[in-house]
């Protein structure tokens, strides 16, 4: 099985580019910067890494973000990630990045989002990985700020598919956000937004996202099983959900594999993501593998959730049919 996973072809929709910073590029990174980190070694800095709860692990992830200051910074962040998604046989992603966690300490959105630009554009052609950025609001901040972001992403437009919400959503319901959504679906952004697992109110959460915003997918949400209507909603509109195992694991104390197996049964169009692999030591392929030794999928199980995933990425249709095309010939293979 772990041969066929390995195998097979991927798409990752839910992978922050932040959270794919290992701690080796991270003391490179301080170094070329001139900046010191409390860690003296790669292992000490792993050591620390015992998050149990999303405040605790975010308190990390920022921290860390520190080291990435300058556009090649930021290129050699995402090549580094795109070289494990080619060795992952990752055909295509959609990546998250959180431009406010670095304009909020002084590094221009343009510095970042042309690093990362740079790095895509020669993942696919040197690595034969295609990817798309998504444009991540922090919802911790003020609404305002995600309203200026938006507007500062304008010019870069044709270089974002869509805008995402993350950060830590205790007291930041998706309600906070609906203006600065609105004005993205204007811009023609396609919209998702995080409904972290197990959350305060995550089901009035995850309500605001499906009727009053109208997102075209969720991150996470798997508590969506606790409300019938909201299920039979998603399955109408063909919606999916980017779960991360491993993430829940670190996040909830469970891989939550019960209830993404009940969701798998129900048709929703789940698909399984890393999140930020660097943080919890899984890509994609251990996600996979760790949702296998939970739940026992078969092969053609495994197979589904690559299809899903390539059917809610936002691709043109016949870019998808040939993403699936490929997953068929290597399940029929
Ligand atoms: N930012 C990076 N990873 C995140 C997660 N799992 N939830 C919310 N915000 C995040
Ligand atoms: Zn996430």
């Amino acid at each position: 099985m772990k041969d066929f996973v390995a195998g097979l072809p991927k798409c990752e929709l839910h992978l922050h580019i932040e959270g794919t910073l290992e701690p080796e590029l991270k003391f490179e990174l301080a170094a070329r910067n001139g900046l010191e980190l409390p860690y003296s070694s790669v292992a000490e800095m792993r050591a620390a890494y015992t998050f149990d709860s999303l405040p605790s692990f975010l308190t990390i992830y920022y921290e860390s973000m520190r080291v990435l200051r300058t556009e090649p910074d930021f290129y050699d962040l995402a090549m580094a990630y795109l070289r494990r998604a080619a060795e992952q046989n990752v055909r295509y992603a959609e990546i998250f990045f959180d431009p406010q966690a670095h304009t909020s300490r002084g590094v221009p959105f343009d510095v970042v989002i042309r690093g990362l630009r740079r790095a895509l554009m020669d993942a696919e052609t040197q690595l034969g990985v295609r990817a798309q950025l998504i444009m991540c609001f922090l919802r911790d901040f003020q609404a305002e700020y995600a309203m200026a972001t938006l507007l500062e992403s304008l010019p870069y437009k044709e270089w974002i598919v869509g805008v995402g919400l993350d950060s830590d959503e205790k007291g930041n319901p998706p309600a906070k956000f609906a203006a600065v959504y609105e004005r993205a679906r204007q811009e023609g952004y396609l919209l998702t937004m995080h409904c972290d697992v197990d959350q305060d109110d995550a089901i009035e959460h995850i309500r605001q996202a499906v009727e009053d915003i109208g997102v075209n997918r969720i991150d996470h949400g798997v508590n969506i099983l606790e409300d019938q209507r909201l299920v039979e909603t998603v399955l109408a509109r063909g919606m999916g959900l980017t779960c991360c195992p491993v993430s829940n694991g670190f996040v909830t104390g469970s891989l939550k594999a019960e209830g993404i197996r009940k969701l798998m049964d129900l048709g929703v169009r789940v698909t399984i993501s890393s999140d930020d692999p660097a943080y919890f030591a899984a890509y994609v392929q251990e996600n996979l593998l760790a949702l296998h030794d939970a739940l026992q999928l078969s092969r053609e199980e495994l197979a589904q959730l690559q299809r899903n995933a390539f059917e809610i990425a936002w691709l043109p249709r016949h870019v998808k049919d040939a993403y699936v095309a490929e997953v068929d010939a290597y399940v029929a293979g």
